[in-house]
């Protein structure tokens, strides 16, 4: 009910009287103005008057019914440790594949290598279940394909300038804008599921030091609407493993490469390993030729541009 009231408002831009809403909707004026009420309580500023009701302000709030068609699949929480531990918990429940748990902050925010993943507010943090037909060492390609899809979205509708740094940072001109974590449980041999767990630099401020953080408030100079990122990502990324062309996804990331060509410096543990990124394998493995003339194949760690 509450999307359709938004929705009524939202296509009239200007007042609806609260007859033609009731009416629109099978409810009573009074119904009407309960929903109302409850849609003003979190957040949305709807003028009412002698005409009606006006949509003035929406907030910027990750509510399930602002995903219309994934209603079902969305649980967003003001405030939690980590939407990973959600995720999970409802994964191992059987939630559906595409069932989102966003978060408006996290206090527990993870990275890769156990790092701490700054969740202050303004900021989109969330993690999607997916339950792809894929072998164990096929994992990796579903986290390629979420920043693949992710860069995609970046570029086209935002005109940024979206990288894809090994093993899975999105950069814009050299500053981290995303970072992506998976994590997945297997029955026997087949993945059961694959929850990817991605945190964009929106309106929030930043942290980051190696490699420097940005934002897309600080990269447009204006305030992003979190929910429509989402919106975008999610269709895009759905669309993708849709297609289920895992093949596809590899040569994808290559093409939005920031890694590959290049010097780098590796941290995998307590070695550092220097050498020219020259490609990523199938199961998205780093190919470093080293100084010795040898190629090397990195499996996890952290990268650092040499030049
Ligand atoms: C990285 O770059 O190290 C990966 C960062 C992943 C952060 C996201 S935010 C949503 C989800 N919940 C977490 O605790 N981490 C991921």
């Amino acid at each position: 009910m509450k999307s359709k009231i938004i929705e009524r408002l939202r296509a009239s831009g200007g007042f609806v009287s609260s007859r033609d809403l009731g009416a629109g909707l099978g409810v009573s004026r009074v119904a009407v103005w309960k929903h109302v009420r409850k849609l003003q309580e979190l957040g949305y500023r709807i003028a009412s008057g002698p005409k009606g009701y006006r949509l003035a302000s929406e907030p910027d709030t990750l509510f399930p019914w602002e995903f219309p068609g994934r209603e079902e699949r969305i649980v967003h929480l003001a405030t939690t440790p980590s939407t990973m531990d959600v995720a999970k918990e409802l994964a191992r429940r059987g939630c559906p594949a595409f069932t989102v748990v966003a978060a408006d902050r996290q206090t527990r925010g993870r990275g890769r290598l156990r790092r701490v993943w700054q969740s202050a507010a303004g900021g989109l943090y969330f993690t999607v279940v997916l339950r792809p037909n894929l072998p164990v060492p096929m994992s990796a390609r579903v986290n390629v394909a979420a920043a693949v899809a992710l860069a995609r979205v970046l570029r086209r509708d935002y005109g940024v300038e979206a990288g894809l740094k090994w093993p899975n940072d999105v950069l814009v001109h050299g500053r981290k804008l995303c970072g992506l974590l998976s994590e997945m449980e297997a029955e026997s041999d087949r993945v059961a599921f694959i929850n990817i767990g991605i945190g964009v630099n929106v309106n929030n401020r930043v942290a980051g030091i190696e490699p420097p953080a940005t934002s897309l408030k600080a990269l447009l100079g204006r305030k992003v609407a979190r929910r429509e990122i989402l919106r975008r990502f999610l269709d895009e990324f759905e669309a993708g493993t849709a297609a289920a062309d895992w093949d596809a996804v590899i040569p994808e990331w290559k093409r939005f490469s920031v890694t590959l060509g290049r010097p780098v410096r590796i941290l995998a543990g307590r070695e550092e390993i220097r050498g020219v990124a020259i490609d990523v394998d199938e199961d998205g493995g780093l190919m470093l030729q080293v100084p010795d003339g040898s190629t090397r194949k990195i499996v996890y760690g952290d990268c650092f541009a040499e030049d």
